[in-house]
């Protein structure tokens, strides 16, 4: 790993309307909140963040398959929508072959049964699960802990 730590923040389907939609579900955070909060908690731990957010599925996959080549030490990602039907995303996150952590804001669990399947979370290095926003930095938290585990 190079000295600091470089962190992907990827976003899927439906995620740039955070803070409008659903908002029962989702919180009234925006997903420019969910980036900022992460990228100034990554400066405060001597890390970088890359972020994108895509609405297609081949955009995931290309920046995840870049991800393997570009000095990317560790992806957090939300695949929203693909996480329960995406084997592209799934294979291109284990070439990649960096460490990640799967984030729903939701709880996938007390909702609709098909939010039940994941296709990366037996390939994560963590999943987060409905803790709200807030997961995204405890994943952040985890990565970094992860890549420089203490003495
Ligand atoms: C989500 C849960 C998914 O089931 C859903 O399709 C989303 C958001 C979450 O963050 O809770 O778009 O990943």
């Amino acid at each position: 790993m190079t000295e600091k730590a470089s962190i992907l923040l990827l976003n899927g389907p439906n995620l740039n309307t955070l803070g409008r939609r659903e908002p029962e579900i989702y919180g009234s955070a925006t997903l420019a909140d969910v980036e900022n909060a992460v990228t100034r908690r990554a400066a405060g731990l001597d890390a970088t963040v890359a972020t994108l957010q895509s609405n297609a599925e081949h955009l995931l996959v290309e920046r995840v398959q870049a991800a393997a080549d570009d000095g990317t030490d560790a992806i957090i990602i939300n695949a929203a929508a693909l996480t329960h039907t995406s084997v592209a995303l799934r294979d291109a996150l284990a070439y990649a072959a960096l460490p990640f952590w799967e984030v729903h804001i939701s709880n996938v669990f007390a909702r609709e049964t098909f939010r039940e399947l994941s296709y990366l979370s037996d390939i994560a290095t963590g999943v987060i699960v409905g803790c709200g926003p807030v997961g995204y930095e405890l994943a952040l938290e985890a990565a970094i802990a992860h890549l420089r585990p203490p003495a």
